[in-house]
């Protein structure tokens, strides 16, 4: 056992959302849901043990941030697998930090892997989904590269992602980077919001259903289908948010112009299609073929936004 571990996972972008807990504290969720893991953005995360530390320490793209959740988390490996000392955490988020984007799902992974090897676990990657769960749902799910599904289970035991297929159908995802001045609902209030909605439990058999379709899509490596059902899943994820009891919403004018423009360029025959998670950020599905002729158009129209290209990506890496 080294003294330092680092990890690298990367952030990954449902294609069937997560929204909506069935266990708050486990982040078990209420239905299954299934993303692409994308190359472009990534978290790497170095651990340590380290006696001169009062407690455990998180520095963040080289600033010391606060801790709380990371603690939080340790303290599952503390209470499950044995009690250790504090812990310095150095992580590097590669995200764009401009808008935002979240980074949970990286990070989390990034430290699950990080933190079982510094314990010397010998972890199966489900086993580790599973701990990452706890630290962010979709967490779960950036264990794996490319296609990945997590199954919603029952229980702490029973809730981990695995992979789909991994395989690269030659997917490509647009990033628009939409800047914000929306109040931002945190993932976990806004899904208990969500689930206050009437349309709450229609959302819920739909997305099964949409699961369904979504994996014959990706095993017949049908980009169309797969961007038509990730785009109503996304849609009515975000109608949730605007029918419940304390109606919000994260998009802004700028991601229903997005919006709108893709979907006008589908109209006149361009694969492209949106996902919109926690936030005003498009993401925008398209296929290798395809994304050149895209992103020069969106630049042309959104001379202000900037755009990331991203792929399928790998999953977690640990090296010791
Ligand atoms: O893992 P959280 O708590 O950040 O929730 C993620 C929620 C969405 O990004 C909106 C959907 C998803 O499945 O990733």
């Amino acid at each position: 056992m080294s003294d330092i571990i680092t990890a690298t996972a990367h952030t990954n972008i449902a294609l069937i959302k997560y929204w909506g807990k069935e266990n708050v504290e486990l982040n078990i969720p209420t239905t299954s849901s299934l993303s692409m893991t994308l190359d472009k953005f990534y978290t790497t995360t170095s651990v340590e043990f380290n006696s001169s530390l009062a407690q455990d320490t998180l520095i963040l793209n080289e600033k010391e941030v606060d801790a709380t959740r990371v603690h939080k988390f340790l303290n599952i490996f503390r209470s499950e697998v044995a009690d250790f000392g504090p812990v310095l955490v150095i992580s590097k988020n590669h995200v764009p930090t401009a808008a935002g984007l979240a980074s949970s799902a990286s990070s989390f992974a990034a430290l699950t892997g990080a933190v079982s090897g510094l314990l010397d676990l010998n972890l199966l990657p489900t086993q580790m989904s599973r701990y990452a769960r706890r630290g962010s749902g979709s967490a779960s799910r950036s264990i794996f590269g490319n296609f990945v599904i997590w199954n919603k289970g029952e229980d702490d035991d029973s809730s981990y992602a695995e992979s789909f297929l991994d395989a690269d159908i030659e997917m490509s995802m647009i990033v628009a980077e939409v800047s914000t001045g929306a109040k931002k609902v945190s993932s976990t209030v806004g899904m208990q919001l969500a689930q206050s909605s009437p349309l709450y439990s229609k959302w819920q058999e739909d997305s099964a259903k949409q699961l369904e379709n979504m994996k014959k899509a990706l095993m017949s490596e049908d980009i169309e289908q797969v961007g038509l059902i990730a785009q109503d899943n996304a849609l009515a994820m975000h109608e949730l948010n605007r029918t419940s009891s304390q109606p919000f919403d994260y998009f802004t004018d700028e991601t229903r112009a997005l919006i709108e423009f893709v979907q006008n360029c589908y109209k006149e025959g361009l694969l492209a299609f949106v996902t919109i998670d926690a936030g005003p950020n498009v993401k925008i599905i398209t296929n290798h073929a395809t994304e050149q002729i895209l992103l020069k158009k969106l630049k042309d129209n959104f001379p202000n936004l900037a755009f990331d290209l991203a792929h399928a990506g790998s999953g977690l890496v640990i090296n010791a």
